[in-house]
């Protein structure tokens, strides 16, 4: 079982490193298409695009329709669920939950479960007591599962950067946290939003955060290099080992 992460591609039209984040976006996806062996599906953990805009979604939807496998897609800060939703409705997957995009992969041998921390209007991130509700529903579908979490803001203070905290209050991450750790199924959490690379812990459950997709946003020190090519992170889940997972940079053609 092999999941490809990806996050933060921050697709827009106005920019003008615009052409550059969809370069970055499709040179991914043409890599992820060449490996041998191919992962089993594709995870965005949001900012999928930077204003949220339908116009948007539509050419993010076109640069994600070259890949060859699934993709689930979960809202970051930049994103608005309403025309997430109106792009991607036709993949099925989103519609579980009418408030908030948090669902279920059930397909593999780990679970994926997918939650939403978006707060509109806000860069950081929120988990309410609805979603707290829902994520122990989630959890308690099959609970003997072992399962991964994926979700846009690192629940744990990232020291690099000018704001340790992702979230709105210190309080609403501890709250998260928490719930988190209600299950003892959760083996891995895996986020984006910081744009760099980094490790964390909730608990005894490892985070990893994945750098962003588009180059020109990414932050942390790089070889000159490396600074044009995108970095994903690919995850392999063993029944027996759990997960491991390495850096995946995609090179200049
Ligand atoms: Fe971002």
């Amino acid at each position: 079982m092999i999941i490809a992460q990806i996050s933060d591609t921050h697709i827009a039209l106005d920019t003008p490193d615009a052409d550059r984040r969809i370069r970055d976006f499709e040179r991914t996806i043409d890599d992820i298409n060449s490996l041998d062996p191919a992962p089993d599906v594709i995870i965005h953990t949001g900012d999928i695009v930077h204003n949220g805009t339908l116009d948007e979604y539509v050419l993010a939807a076109t640069i994600m329709s070259k890949a060859k496998l699934p993709i689930h897609l979960m809202v970051g800060n930049k994103d608005d669920r309403f025309n997430l939703r109106k792009t991607f409705s036709s993949s099925g997957y989103l519609a579980s939950n009418p408030d908030f995009v948090s669902y279920a992969i059930e397909d593999f041998s780990v679970r994926l479960l997918m939650l939403d921390t978006l707060h509109p209007g806000s860069n950081k991130g929120d988990f309410c007591e609805d979603r707290i509700s829902d994520l122990v529903d989630l959890i308690g579908a099959h609970p003997e599962r072992p399962t991964a979490v994926f979700a846009h803001h690192p629940p744990f203070h990232v020291s690099e950067g000018p704001d340790p905290l992702h979230f709105q209050t210190d309080e609403i991450m501890q709250r998260f946290r928490r719930a988190l750790q209600r299950s003892a199924s959760i083996v891995g959490i895996f986020c984006g939003h910081v744009h760099r690379g980094v490790a964390g812990v909730v608990g005894n459950i490892p985070v990893l955060v994945v750098p962003s997709i588009a180059t020109t946003l990414r932050k942390g020190e790089y070889p000159p290099e490396l600074t044009t090519c995108p970095i994903y992170h690919l995850h392999k889940y063993d029944p027996d080992w759990g997960f491991s997972s390495e850096i995946r940079i995609v090179r200049d053609q």
